[in-house]
């Protein structure tokens, strides 16, 4: 038995503040009868829960780690014909959902699922979720080019929050350099924003973890499903996540 804006939340219907406000409404019913208390619990297995009226689906809930190849969208649908991501998802029944986004020419790590409660709490800004990144730019950047975006570099939509920047390979001839970057936020194209604000722009981009959760080896254009271990992992760490925002920053949209 769960509480019901839980089931309703994770059917998708809507947050879970929005479903204690259709509950108190009395627009939810369990089984044909109304009902507008809060604390009122339901199987979601066996009771028929309705909403306006409507049953709310009950379907299974799924995980997923897709590595996206670079060139596909990150969205349900493209009305220019160009590939996105639900055709690298052949065999999973349910209607499952990015959560966040990764650009056209973006490749790896995107976590897609059904769960509406688990994609809010881990896209929501507030979590500030870590993102890695492997990132190859053009010339090769110096230490102090680094540290800038280690301290906090400024956009046009303002101060980025701290993060973690590493070199994992440099080019003898100074031609480019392979670079891991750790952001803590989700700004719309962040990680090639701050490359080009230190003049190197990004050539290629790869996500390569988020949180705790690596991709590997899953080849490109792979799926896998995520062990329940996973899932309950990366539910600790959105919950235990900090606000990390840099006090400069103007605001931050969420995302990526
Ligand atoms: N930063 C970017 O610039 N692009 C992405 O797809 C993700 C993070």
């Amino acid at each position: 038995m769960e509480r019901l804006q839980k089931i309703m939340a994770q059917a998708g219907v809507a947050s879970r503040r929005k479903c204690e406000e259709l509950i108190l409404e009395g627009k939810v019913q369990v089984n044909g009868e109304t009902v507008t208390e809060l604390g009122t619990k339901a199987d979601p297995e066996q009771d028929i829960i309705t909403v306006s009226g409507k049953p709310i689906k009950n379907e299974k809930k799924v995980y997923l780690m897709l590595n996206k190849p670079k060139g596909v969208i990150t969205s349900s649908s493209d009305p220019e014909g160009r590939r996105i991501v639900s055709d690298f998802l052949k065999g999973v029944n349910e209607r499952v959902y990015p959560i966040g986004r990764l650009d056209y020419d973006t490749e790896g790590l995107l976590l897609l699922t059904n769960d509406g409660e688990f994609a809010n709490m881990l896209s929501h800004p507030k979590y500030h979720v870590p993102k890695t990144y492997l990132a190859t730019v053009k010339g090769v950047p110096h230490g102090t080019d680094l540290d800038r975006l280690r301290q906090g570099i400024m956009l046009e939509d303002g101060m980025t929050a701290p993060a973690e920047v590493e070199y994992k390979d440099v080019d003898p001839d100074n031609k480019f350099a392979v670079i891991t970057i750790t952001i803590h936020e989700g700004r719309n194209r962040q990680v090639r924003r701050m490359f080009d604000a230190i003049s190197h722009p990004v050539t290629r981009l790869k996500r390569i973890a988020y949180g705790d959760l690596l991709l590997q080896n899953l080849k490109r254009g792979v799926y896998r499903h995520l062990t329940p271990d996973e899932i309950n992992h990366l539910k600790q760490m959105a919950k235990a996540a900090k606000p990390k925002a840099n006090p400069k920053a103007k605001r931050q949209k969420p995302d990526t």
